[in-house]
């Protein structure tokens, strides 16, 4: 899509697309692409509400924290923000480490890997289930889930069914699992949710049930994106593989760099609360306004040669995870997984390229831009 960004920063960086189709049906969207206007989007919740999905009795999604705005969202992150508490997910590195190596030994014989499902997948999967506290035996139930939960534009209407049947299904599953927790309650962070209080309020059930949800959704595809976009990047420059085995203390810039160049998250949509001039543009209260983070992270006014991969450049300003109130909260896990699974990766492989006379697919998907599939070879140390 990178083409398409910089012409419509340069043509036709603010607009109203009448055609432009969100997931639920609703027709019509502002288009934002440079980085300063997809700033100020973000940055004010008072006009551009994050309330903007319909509120669906089948979806406790859309009354996550995701989806709120302040006085209730600010309630609610603070109470995530008191159990997201960095120990919680430091303390998982060794443990994350154990699995990419894991995932690894399991293919290292044979030479390959389907990148996507054999390691990009199951990791975060087995991330998040390890970190909420649900049980070992319901692993490959949540992993399905999380297979499901990533939407098919192209499957428009039976996406929509089984997105909503999945989500029914996980309630119910996590209603159950809450419950048994309040009667013995871990070190994980469930446990930790269950009994975070802040100003004499905790989270009550169907809070929790959809911030396990939410959890799910934003903290799985995300990362299974930002692994496998850093796969192919590497196998597209070879020598920044060799920088890498040379300098693993570079691996982190690398990870920034992937997360500016092929951001997990492309897009992110509001709705106009009030009217709002934007640079001459007049959006009216009750549009929708779709702020192209992907756009905003190739804008040469801030990063000068976009479509240049350069890990040294100042990545400070990219909006990869946000921007204002909503900025991701999974960040520092996001980051810490992607760098051990890099690590693991470089210890033990080396010369990763793409299986010889495959295409690769990208999932079609206007807000996320991840791979369906990336088949690879690799040499052994
Ligand atoms: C919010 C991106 C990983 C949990 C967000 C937002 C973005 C984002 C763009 C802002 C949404 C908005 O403003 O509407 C990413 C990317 C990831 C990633 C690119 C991986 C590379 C994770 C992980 C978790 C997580 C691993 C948790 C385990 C959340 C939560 C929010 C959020 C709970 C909502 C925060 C709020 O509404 O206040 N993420 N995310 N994310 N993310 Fe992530």
């Amino acid at each position: 899509p990178f083409h398409w960004y910089q012409k419509m920063q340069r043509e036709n960086p603010i607009f109203f697309d009448p055609n432009f189709t969100l997931n639920w049906g609703q027709q019509g969207a502002w288009q934002i692409f440079r980085h300063q206007d997809v700033q100020k989007i973000l940055g004010n919740y008072e006009v551009f509400s994050s309330e903007s999905m319909p509120k669906i009795e089948q979806s406790p999604i859309s009354n996550g924290i995701v989806n709120t705005d302040p006085p209730r969202h600010k309630l609610l992150r603070k109470i995530i923000s008191k159990a997201f508490i960095p120990s919680v997910v430091s303390k998982l590195e060794p443990w994350i480490r154990e699995q990419c190596q894991e995932r690894l030994s399991v293919v290292l014989e044979k030479g390959e890997m389907e990148f996507i499902q054999d390691f990009a997948i199951p990791i975060p999967v087995s991330v998040i289930t390890k970190l909420l506290g649900v049980p070992v035996k319901d692993f490959n139930q949540v992993h399905r889930w999380a297979n499901e939960l990533i939407f098919d534009p192209d499957e428009m209407e039976t996406g929509a069914e089984s997105f909503f049947r999945t989500q029914q299904e996980q309630s119910m599953y996590f209603e159950a699992l809450i419950k048994e927790k309040e009667q013995h309650l871990q070190d994980d962070l469930l446990s930790h949710l269950i009994q975070a209080e802040v100003d004499g309020e905790r989270l009550s059930l169907a809070d929790l049930i959809s911030f396990c949800i939410v959890l799910l959704a934003a903290g799985n595809e995300t990362t299974t994106n930002l692994l496998g976009n850093m796969v192919l990047t590497f196998t597209e420059q070879p020598e920044l593989q060799t920088h890498l085995l040379e300098h693993p203390q570079d691996i982190p810039l690398a990870i920034d760099e992937t997360l500016r160049y092929r951001s997990p998250v492309q897009s992110l949509f509001r709705l106009a609360t009030k009217d709002f001039e934007l640079d001459g543009h007049q959006i009216k209260k009750g549009d929708y306004v779709i702020a192209w983070l992907g756009a905003a992270n190739h804008d040469p006014q801030v990063f000068p040669n976009p479509e240049v991969f350069d890990i040294h450049r100042n990545n400070r300003s990219q909006v990869s995870f946000g921007h204002g109130i909503h900025y991701c909260i999974g960040e520092p896990l996001a980051k810490l997984e992607a760098k051990i699974a890099l690590e693991v990766l470089f210890q033990k492989v080396k010369q990763i390229q793409v299986k010889p006379d495959v295409e690769i697919e990208r999932h079609p998907s206007a807000i996320m831009f991840g791979l369906k599939s990336l088949p690879i070879i690799f040499q052994r140390h």
